[in-house]
């Protein structure tokens, strides 16, 4: 069984993805992290985010394996994420990877921008998960904060406007809701109402099949 999250940032899809997992008995991937271990392999060695040759080098090298979400999880490196994921080589060769990762038994959960669009468009079900952007920055923030990582909610805001209209109008694998998706708001659910929602979505779509 494949199930494809998709989503704009912090909609609340990796936490939904991960107890989905934890329910279903499947893997679980946050593709986000693959495009941040990217980018920050390309700030670490002060390369440039420009040049789509070596970052889709570096992106034939990221270990699925070995994805830090603590150390991934900088504002400088989702920005920098945004800036490489527009580029086609970079995408070919990360969705590769989480190809094999989604076809690895028993299964898998996978959440991103582009999981029921591209990279497992015959998953068994799609979910597409939205929140207003002042619930998303609001969620950002107060997670920030509880990680002692105190930021300011205008600027979380228009950070994830911006990524968000990046994501959108990228001509690769744009962020957008595919056509079989599921829409799921969560803008006034909580993580268990909106984990049970999807539960049910799920659990309907794979009875008809
Ligand atoms: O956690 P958050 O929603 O803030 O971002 P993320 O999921 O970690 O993704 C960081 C960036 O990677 C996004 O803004 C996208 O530009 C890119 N990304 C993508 O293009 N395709 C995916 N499947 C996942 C992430
Ligand atoms: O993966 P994505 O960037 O879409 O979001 P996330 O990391 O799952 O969620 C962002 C923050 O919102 C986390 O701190 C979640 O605990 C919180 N959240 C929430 O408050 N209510 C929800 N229904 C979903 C997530």
């Amino acid at each position: 069984m494949i199930i494809a999250i998709d989503g704009p940032a912090a909609s609340g899809k990796g936490t939904l993805a991960r107890r989905l997992a934890a329910h279903y008995g499947l893997n679980h991937l946050d593709t986000g992290l693959t495009y941040r271990a990217v980018a920050a392999a390309l700030l670490e060695k002060g390369l440039p985010l420009d040049d789509e040759e070596t970052a889709a080098r570096v992106a034939g090298e990221v270990d699925l394996g070995a994805l830090d979400r603590e150390a991934l999880s900088l504002h400088e490196v989702g920005e920098a994420a945004s800036k490489i994921a527009v580029m086609g080589k970079v995408r070919t060769a990360l969705v590769k990877a989480q190809q094999r990762f989604a076809h690895r038994d028993p299964g898998a959960v996978l959440d991103g921008r582009d999981i029921g669009t591209v990279v497992c468009p015959d998953a068994d079900a799609k979910l597409f998960v939205e929140a207003s952007a002042e619930v998303r920055a609001r969620r950002r923030t107060d997670e920030m904060a509880g990680r002692g990582k105190p930021a300011d909610y205008a600027e979380v805001l228009a950070d994830l406007e911006r990524r968000d209209a990046r994501d959108r109008a990228r001509a690769v694998a744009p962020l957008k809701k595919a056509e079989d998706a599921h829409l799921l708001d969560t803008s006034d659910l909580d993580i268990e109402t909106a984990f049970r929602k999807a539960v049910e979505l799920i659990d309907r779509v794979r009875n008809a099949n």
